[in-house]
């Protein structure tokens, strides 16, 4: 398996590329379901997809929730939509974007394992014309300049940073174009300490949606919807499924140290979203670029 960074790497729709993945060397502070692909050790990066190919989706997020967004940012009616789905994993919301648009997609990512999976899913749901899976790095998106009417990405963009991602991502839009993505955000303007400190740590750009509009808006877009995920986006789409996923995937990997410790990460992760999630979730932006 390579490591380098900003490569590109392109995946026919349908190809199960063989290769290892090819994992961006800069440091990032993370959080989530894949938060430990911050310059992980390859044998960990492997364990984390496997733990995650299987889910319905690798973050938090639902179809109800998707649809409501795209509703906000006026997208159904429209006709002929380009659109990238950035961080697309296995492709939760690619398909939905699929099956509600007028529209052809190019869903992004950077693990094959995921691509090919959401390949497959596509051709099931009879959208595989519409849908292009692109092996890339989202950090250097091999897109033609002002080629998007959409960018989409949820649970994903925290890996460059919202405002990295804000900022590096404009570019790609056509004028008036749509970002719509999500990001962990405070949900009340005072938390309990140890809930601060934890994401203090582990991903200091967390932020009231305030703040994050600030920041759509000092990149030159203009707020026109917001919501917060509800708690079920996280625990019946996303925590219960993968919490059922648990016992067989440490028998598949013989209970090593590293896999427990994978699934202990997430249990902690689990505990403290359900301990504290009337102050922190994900919230749903979504902004028009201005010209
Ligand atoms: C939390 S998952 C969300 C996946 C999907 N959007 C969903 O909601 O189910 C984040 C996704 O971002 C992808 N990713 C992380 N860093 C990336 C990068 N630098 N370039 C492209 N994709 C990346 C991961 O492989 C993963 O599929």
């Amino acid at each position: 398996m390579c490591y380098k960074t900003g490569q590109i790497y392109l995946l026919p729709t349908g190809a199960r590329a063989g290769a290892g993945v090819m994992v961006p060397a800069a440091r990032r502070r993370q959080y989530g379901a894949l938060s430990r692909l911050g310059d992980p050790p390859v044998d960990d990066l492997d364990l984390i997809i496997d733990l995650h190919a299987d889910g319905p989706r690798q973050g938090p997020g639902g179809a109800d929730e998707t649809r409501l967004a795209l509703t906000l940012a006026g997208l159904p009616g429209r006709t002929d939509l380009r659109i990238a789905d950035v961080g697309c994993g296995t492709g939760a919301s690619t398909l939905v974007l699929a099956e509600a648009l007028d529209a052809t997609i190019v869903a992004v990512d950077f693990v094959p394992e995921f691509l090919a999976r959401l390949a497959d899913a596509a051709a099931s749901h009879g959208v595989a014309d519409r849908v292009t899976p692109l092996r890339a790095s989202m950090r250097a998106l091999p897109l033609p300049a002002a080629s998007c009417d959409v960018i989409w990405s949820e649970g994903a963009i925290y890996n460059m940073g919202f405002e990295a991602g804000v900022a590096a991502w404009r570019q790609f839009l056509k004028p008036q174009g749509v970002l719509a993505v999500t990001e962990l955000t405070w949900l009340t303007a005072e938390r309990p300490a140890a809930l601060q400190a934890h994401w203090a740590r582990e991903y200091p750009e967390v932020d009231t949606a305030a703040g994050k509009m600030a920041v759509l808006e000092r990149h030159g877009f203009s707020p026109v919807g917001y919501f917060p995920l509800p708690a079920h986006c996280w625990l019946d789409n996303y925590y219960r499924p993968m919490q059922q996923r648990f016992d067989g995937y440490l028998d598949r990997h013989g209970h090593s140290d590293a896999a427990r410790a994978l699934v202990q990460a997430e249990r902690s992760e689990i505990a403290l979203y359900e301990r504290y999630r009337d102050y922190v979730g994900y919230g749903f932006y979504v902004a028009r670029k201005v010209a």
